[in-house]
């Protein structure tokens, strides 16, 4: 159990990599705390975790907010007694040539991936420090480190996370609290279905994984493996550090 007594707050964690990370970690021992806007996924996740022995609740938030942000942060701590590790997963995606880009797209996809990830760190510093540090795991992408045709937006959200990860690990490492982020590549997670229309997400998702040198898409699980390690004691000399999980994809 590597987890044990240790209390988590995971954004987005009713679906895709934000649920195989909370059914992992409590799968570890952790009293797991999910957000998202849908309660349907969030609850679903708790069943199958209680089902499965584990600790878990939920908080129906939207990161877009930042008093949601705050309140979902206040509710782990009013529910588990305190906060060790803050996993800022929840995001969206959308992708379009810099000619179509809308401020509407411009405005939801930063308030969420940059404006919500930013809140839901500050707001858990205190509590994190309070513990006598903890650790801090941000979900950026491969699009946050290489360009992509149509990634504009996202793209530099998820810069943005890359640079927010050495920025915060420099702030908080005098309070014990250690920030990393992972950079997955192609995922099989409900992500695709949000930008890809029906008939065209089978045929995307098979070039997707010729894309990738080992030829597969990868699955949420292995994300939440790698998130495991990264929170765990044994990581604790690892600080500001980018972690690509790919399957070689962006291999320079
Ligand atoms: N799958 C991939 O290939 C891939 C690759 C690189 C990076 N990522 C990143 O991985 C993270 C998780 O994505 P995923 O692939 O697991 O897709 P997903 O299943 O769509 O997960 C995204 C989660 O974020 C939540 N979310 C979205 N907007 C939110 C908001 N305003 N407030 C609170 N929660 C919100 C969603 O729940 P609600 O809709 O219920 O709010 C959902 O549970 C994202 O940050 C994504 O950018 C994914």
């Amino acid at each position: 159990m590597r987890l044990a007594d240790k209390t988590v707050l995971i954004s987005g964690g009713g679906t895709g990599i934000g649920r195989a990370t909370a059914v992992c970690f409590a799968s570890e021992g952790a009293q797991v705390m999910i957000a998202g806007r849908r309660q349907g996924p969030l609850l679903e996740t708790v069943d199958a975790i209680h089902a499965a022995g584990g600790q878990a609740e939920y908080v129906v938030a939207d990161y877009a907010d930042v008093q949601h942000v705050e309140h979902s942060i206040a509710k782990t701590v009013e529910t588990f007694g305190g906060l060790d590790v803050l996993i800022n997963n929840a995001g969206v995606a959308g992708f379009a040539p810099i000619d179509e880009v809308t401020e509407e797209d411009y405005d939801y996809q930063t308030s969420i991936n940059v404006k919500g990830l930013l809140f839901a760190t500050k707001f858990a510093i205190p509590e994190l420090a309070k513990r006598n540090g903890g650790s801090i795991v941000n979900i950026s992408s491969g699009a946050g480190l290489k360009a992509v045709p149509a990634s504009s937006v996202y793209g530099i959200t998820k810069a943005a996370v890359v640079h927010f990860t050495k920025i915060m690990a420099l702030e908080t490492a005098e309070k014990n609290i250690r920030v990393n982020c992972i950079c997955p590549g192609f995922i099989e997670t409900p992500i695709f279905g949000t930008f890809i229309p029906q008939e065209k997400l089978a045929e995307s998702k098979v070039s997707f994984a010729e894309m990738t040198p080992l030829k597969r898409m990868g699955r949420a699980d292995e994300v939440a493996k790698a998130a495991l390690y990264l929170v765990s004691a044994d990581a604790e000399w690892m600080t500001g550090n980018i972690v690509t999980l790919d399957g070689g994809l962006n291999i320079a």
